[in-house]
């Protein structure tokens, strides 16, 4: 069955409350990330920071990964919510672009001037490498 439909605003406050758990001492940049599945389901991160500075991993990506941990077969990602109290719009770094695009992402959602603002996936990551460019 699938769950009620999520709009952007709540995708968004999935993002907020995600970041109030980032673990970030050394940046002092907490992000949030709220990932909507085509099932409806909400998988939410936070980034994680290390004393090694390089191993820090984004807020979106810990999404990802909690989505694929977390079932086999609902793995299609519709849209994401991104969201730090340091910065708006705080928009997914490349490497973080390029995850989401793996699991077909189509919107990226943000704060920006005070709303709701959903930017088109291609806009973000546009001519993009993805798992079919190795369907040959
Ligand atoms: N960060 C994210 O969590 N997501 C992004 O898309 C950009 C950057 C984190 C990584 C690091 O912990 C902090 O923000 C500052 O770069």
């Amino acid at each position: 069955m699938n769950a009620a439909p999520v709009s952007a605003k709540q995708l968004l406050a999935k993002a907020r409350e995600a970041a109030d758990r980032a673990y970030a001492p050394y940046s002092n940049f907490s992000v949030g990330a709220a990932v909507l599945t085509a099932k409806g389901t909400v998988f939410t991160g936070c980034n994680v920071e290390n004393a090694s500075y390089g191993l820090a991993i984004c807020a979106e990506r810990n999404a990802i990964a909690g989505m694929v941990a977390a079932s086999a077969d609902d793995r299609t990602v519709r849209r994401v919510a991104v969201f730090s109290p340091n910065a708006a719009p705080c928009l997914p770094c490349g490497a973080c672009r390029q995850v989401l695009r793996e699991f077909g992402c189509q919107e990226v959602i943000v704060e920006e001037e005070g709303s709701v603002r959903i930017y088109r996936f291609g806009e973000l990551l546009p001519h993009s490498f993805g798992p079919e460019a190795l369907d040959r």
